[in-house]
Formats: structure tokens, sequence, C-alpha cells
């Protein structure tokens, strides 16, 4: 990031799709732009079939002409491959390059995303392109960073699919015998006598062998990988000192992100909070917060985010004044460096005709217009922010992996959903403005005083012993339910559970019992009452005090929550869902136990707060005006004003409060 925003500042911009417009309108655009304070446009991702309008022919002039006038404007190109959208002719002349489905039914050209990722002729041709733009561009004064196809997450069932998911599975396992024990394939006659029998898990009678899906979601984000890889290559060797990006989008099954990121050199991000839902704040924190963590603690950018509506849900309620402005500063305050938009101008034609974009239809003077461009300016006020960190002593752990085996058919119950076990574990410390980071599995967690697992079905031995030696050498840990089921190949881990963590947790489970409708009652130790909901488990303390009990039913006065003196720190194990109000009670006393707090005490109900380098951000997701006392001398750097004791927030308002540095006698520098 800090080569982009260095000379540049924050990042702001939008996708820019001059493709779509006659040539006069790009002046309009460069100018607009200007006034907005844009300085970096990603130029070309649906481009494929202009640039290469017929097999082998190059139509670079136009975009020539758009990277010249960026350059003349010292707005900052994103240069992307085209890769995402091939052109019709390829499916039509090379039908084996569009994926298939699990039917076995091949989705056509007419739409984007249409090809096979392990599809060889796809390759050529998108490398072949890839090479004569880089070549091309390498030098130009407008490119600043490169990116690589668009939201990666393409799946295909085809015969060159499934032989590459066998080349794969041949480096994974070696031989066959070994693939036949760690599929479990005595089950149900499914023994492979031969590597030409494995197919991808294409539709089948009934359920699936749980470890084949398990291999099949690994190999389908390796293939995409293995694609980004090649391109990036290509690129890396042509321009070594421009970085390389692909974009996310947020906790997005099909692609493993932990090992995406590893491979680029900025991690970027496509996000659209629904204005509609009320836990929009809190899901979009959480996924910049993942971001931080998959950028390794470093700035990240925002690649895509809406000024208003978005046309890809069914019913689309457009964003009120202000919240662009809120949304797009909280991405800021979470340590994003870049805060871009999809798009810079609407399109007139094309399935997001009613998407919104940075310049609407009805033109640039607009109520949304004017919001994009007040925006961009006063980021100019805040630039002293990129580069800084976002501190955090907790963190979440959370994998893909696991996801991915646990929201899989034939479990006790389909209604543990990864994600919201995420979300739900991390609003209580959202709430209290306790920064979080999200890490992997695995993670070094010697920086943290506190370490959450909402949910980890699967489980590694040596990610379940890092957690165990995490708690004994002093820090305060906390499980969710159902975790430590099962290793990496799928199979169950046998005994009481969770197997690999009853020594830290002090707990030890027999049944998973999944409940009825409605709620679960159960009691802390001090006598009051709280509910939980879906989810129970038989577990016995093994050396954990218990916390809280079930109050009712089979499991009345047995633990439901558990807490473990361990070596040098604790653990803690949660065998149900409790309510949010009791998550928020125990996350108020795991962080008790761990010593963090929150950035500003007395947060009042509604209010965002974060700390990114020497600035408490403060963001106002509530629907009233609430004054939110801020400590010492200090400045708003929004308004350039003191904040005199406290900030007064109305709906949707934020503060970038900054500590005044008081000169010392003799100081020359204040
Ligand atoms: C994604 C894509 C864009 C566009 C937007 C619309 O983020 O990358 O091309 O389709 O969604 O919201």
């Amino acid at each position: 990031m800090h080569t982009l925003t260095e000379g540049r500042g924050l990042l702001f911009g939008g996708d820019y799709n001059p493709e779509q417009w006659p040539e006069h309108v790009w002046a309009e655009d460069a100018e607009l732009m200007r006034a907005a304070g844009v300085n970096l446009v990603t130029v070309g991702v649906f481009s494929w079939a202009r640039i290469e309008p017929e097999p082998d022919a190059r139509d670079f002039a136009w975009l020539d002409k758009v990277l010249d006038l960026m350059a003349a404007n010292g707005i900052g190109v994103d240069l992307a491959t085209p890769t995402a959208s091939p052109p019709p002719w390829l499916g039509h002349r090379w039908p084996q390059t569009l994926p298939v489905d699990e039917s076995g039914h091949r989705l056509w050209y007419g739409s984007r995303n249409q090809f096979c990722p392990s599809s060889p002729i796809y390759r050529e041709r998108a490398l072949a392109l890839v090479t004569d733009l880089a070549d091309r561009y390498a030098s130009h004064p407008a490119l600043a960073l490169w990116h690589v196809g668009n939201e990666y997450g393409q799946i295909c069932h085809c015969d060159e699919s499934a032989a590459a998911f066998r080349t794969w599975l041949q480096a994974r396992y070696g031989d066959l015998a070994t693939l036949n024990e760690a599929w479990g394939t005595t089950f149900w006659s499914q023994r492979y006598s031969d590597w030409a029998e494995i197919v991808t898990p294409r539709r089948a009678p009934y359920l699936h062998n749980p470890a084949q899906l398990l291999d099949w979601r690994r190999f389908c984000s390796d293939a995409l990988l293995d694609h980004f890889r090649a391109e990036r290559d290509v690129l890396r060797e042509r321009t070594p000192g421009t970085p390389v990006t692909t974009n996310f989008m947020g906790l997005f099954k099909p692609v493993d992100s932990w090992a995406w990121a590893r491979e680029e050199d900025v991690v970027s991000n496509d996000w659209y909070p629904d204005p509609g839902d009320p836990l929009s704040p809190a899901r979009t924190a959480l996924t910049h917060d993942l971001m931080r963590g998959l950028a390794g603690g470093r700035p990240w950018l925002l690649m895509e985010q809406a000024t208003g509506a978005v046309n890809w849900r069914p019913h689309n309620l457009p964003k009120p004044p202000g919240l662009l402005r809120l949304e797009s500063l909280q991405a800021l305050a979470r340590g994003a460096d870049g805060l871009c938009y999809f798009q810079w101008r609407a399109s007139r034609f094309g399935a997001e005709r009613f998407h919104s974009a940075m310049v609407p239809h009805a033109g640039a003077d607009t109520r949304l217009h004017a919001e994009v461009r007040a925006h961009g300016r006063e980021l100019r006020r805040l630039a002293s922010v990129a580069g800084t960190p976002v501190p955090a002593r907790v963190a979440m752990v959370f994998g893909w992996e696991s996801w991915w085996a646990l929201e899989e058919r034939g479990l006790p119950s389909d209604r543990i959903d990864a994600v919201d076990q995420l979300l739900s574990y991390y609003v209580p410390f959202w709430e209290r403005g306790v920064a979080v980071d999200v890490v992997p599995p695995g993670a070094d967690l010697s920086a943290y005083a506190l370490v959450v697992v909402p949910n980890l079905f699967l489980v590694a031995d040596e990610d379940a012993a890092a957690l165990t030696a995490y708690a004994r050498g002093g820090g305060v840990l906390v499980v969710g339910p159902f975790s430590g089921v099962v290793d990496p190949r799928a199979q169950i881990r046998t005994g009481r559970f969770p197997a690999p963590l009853r020594e830290v947790l002090g707990a030890a489970g027999e049944e998973w019992r999944p409940a009825p409708d409605g709620p679960v009652r159960c009691r802390w130790s001090g006598g009051s009452e709280f509910s939980a909901r879906t989810w129970t488990e038989l577990v016995a303390a093994e050396g954990a005090e218990t916390v809280a009990e079930f109050a009712d039913g089979d499991l009345a006065g047995r633990p439901a929550v558990l807490r473990h003196a361990f070596g040098d720190g604790s653990a803690w194990y949660v065998a149900t869902m409790p309510d949010e109000s009791a998550l928020a009670a125990l996350a108020g006393r795991v962080l008790a136990d761990a010593g963090v707090e929150g950035v500003l005490p007395g947060l009042p109900a509604g209010v965002e707060a974060v700390r990114r380098g020497d600035v408490l951000f403060l963001l106002n997701h509530g629907a009233a005006t609430v004054r939110v006392p801020v400590p010492g001398p200090a400045d708003d750097l929004l308004t350039g004003s003191p904040t005199e004791g406290h900030v007064t927030l109305t709906p949707r308002a934020v503060a970038a409060v900054r500590p005044r540095v008081h000169a010392e006698p003799g100081d020359h520098h204040a």
C-alpha cells in the first residue's frame, strides 16, 4: 500500500468503464474526477472483447487514450487484467472453456465469469492477453496497481476439471490407498480402484462423501489461485515495482482468503452493506477487520462499495444522505488506505444499469454526486492516517477449511452457521469499542490477551496444540460449541469432545444435542437466567468450574458455560448458543479476565469507536444525536475544531479525534 499512498495520500476513486461511453464524455469524466479528488481508477475489468475483438487481434488505441488522459490529470490507474469475462468468441470456438455445473450443464456466455478455472485454452488465451497488456503499459506513468481478474469464485465440474482434481489429489495423497483411507471409502462401497474413477462431486442420488467435498472445496480454491498466480507472475516479471491485487468479497466461501492473501501485494475487498439490515454496521466492521487480518495488519484497500443502491438484491434500498460517508470512513477507521466505489459513471445499458455510481444518471449536479465530491475532498484532512495501524489485543479465529467442513449436509444440525457464529461473538466487542483482529487457525497469538474461537469444527492437531499452549502461557481462550469435532480429513475425532481441546478446556462432552425450536433456559452461577437456542451439549467438567448451567429439561444442572484455570491463563467453553445479552455478559467477563478495555468508556449505544494510529474514530450508526465525552485537549480532524471535552454526533455523523500534543518549553516544533 505504501507505494500507492506515498505522494497520493489516501486513495479515492472507483471502477471506470469508459468503453461504455463516447470519447467526449471522457474529458468530462476527468474534470469531474479532479474536482472530486479522485486519484485512483480501476480500468479495463470487463474489456477483453474490446481489446481482443477477435482471436489474436489487439485494439489498445482506446486504452492508450484513457491511460494518457488519467496520467494528464494526475490520476493513477489500477489496471485490470480483463480475464473475468471472456468474449463470446472464446466460448463459441472453444466450448470446453465454458464452465459446467454439478448436473453436467454448460453455462454459456451472455453474462460474465464464464470460464473453467482448469481450462488450458482459457489459461493460454488469458496469459497471452495479459502479457501484451503488461508489455504495453509497463512503463506508463498512470499505472499504479494491477487488478487481476475480478471476484474469483468460479467452479466447474467438466472433464478437464475432474482431471485437474485428480492431479491435485495425487499430489496430496501420493497413492490411491492413502486417498481411500483419508476419504473413508469403505463407507457405502465407495472404494476407488483406479484414479480415473475419481470425478468431481457431481450431482449424485444422495449425500456425498464429506472428505471428497472438503477436498473439492480446497481444490476449487487452489485451482483459481493457480490461475491468479499465473497472471500475477506475468505482471511481476514485467513490472516488479507495481503491486498486484485481486478483489475479495468479504467472508466469501469459495476462496480460502488466507491462502490467497499471501500471494498478493495488496489486499482489497468489495463490500456492499445492506442499508436495510440492522446488523450491517457490525458485519461491516467484522469484514474490515478480516481484511486487516488478511493484510497482516497492514493497510488494505476498499476496492468497491456503492454510493447508493445496488441492483442485485431483490429489493434495493438506497443509502440515505450521509451513509456513503459514514460507511467509507468506517473502512478508513478500520485500516483501509483507499476508499473506492463501483463505479464512476452509472451504466446506461447492461445488467447493472440500475446500480448506483459516483456520477448518477441524473448527472453531476445532484445530491449524490455532491456527497461524493465532498467526501473525496475531506479525505485530504485525514491524509496523515494513511499507513497507520489499528492496534488490537483481542483475536478471533476463523478458518475457511472449518467453514467448508461445517456447512456440509448430514451434520447434527444445519443451523450452526460459521459466519453467524463469528458475528454473534464479534458484536459485543464491537459495541464496547474493543478492537479485534481476525486471524487464521495456527496464527501467532502471542500479541493477544484474549483469543476467541466462536467455532472451529475442523481443527488440525497443531492448531489445537497452539490454542492449548496459548492458554497455558497466560492467555485467555474462549471456545464456542461444536469445535474440535473433525480432523483435516473431515473424520470424527473419537473420544469425549472436543477431543483435541479437552485438556485446555477442562471439560469433556459425550452428546451433541440440537435443541427444539424456542429458547433454552440457562442460569449463571450467580442465579440470574439467560436464554440460549438451537444447540446444547451434554458436557461434564473435568477441572473446569461451571459458570452457567442449563436450567431445564434433560440437561438441567449440567454445564452450559465452563471456565478452566489452566497453566498461567484460562479457557472458557460455551456448550450452547447464548442469546445476544448473554454473549455481551460473557464478553464482559472474559475481557475482565484478560484485562482488556474498550477505547472509550461509556460509549453511547449505536456509536462505533476505534483507534487507528493516534486518531480516535467515533461513528454514529444510531438514530439519535449523542454526546460522546472525549477526554483531554483534542481536535476533530474532520471539522478542524477543538473537541472541548466531548463531540456531538448527529445520526450518521463521524468524528476523527486526535489528541493535541502540547509543546514542551523549549520545543520549537510545536
Ligand atoms: C461486484 C463486481 C462489479 C459489479 C458490482 C456491483 O463487486 O466486481 O463488477 O458487478 O459487484 O455491485
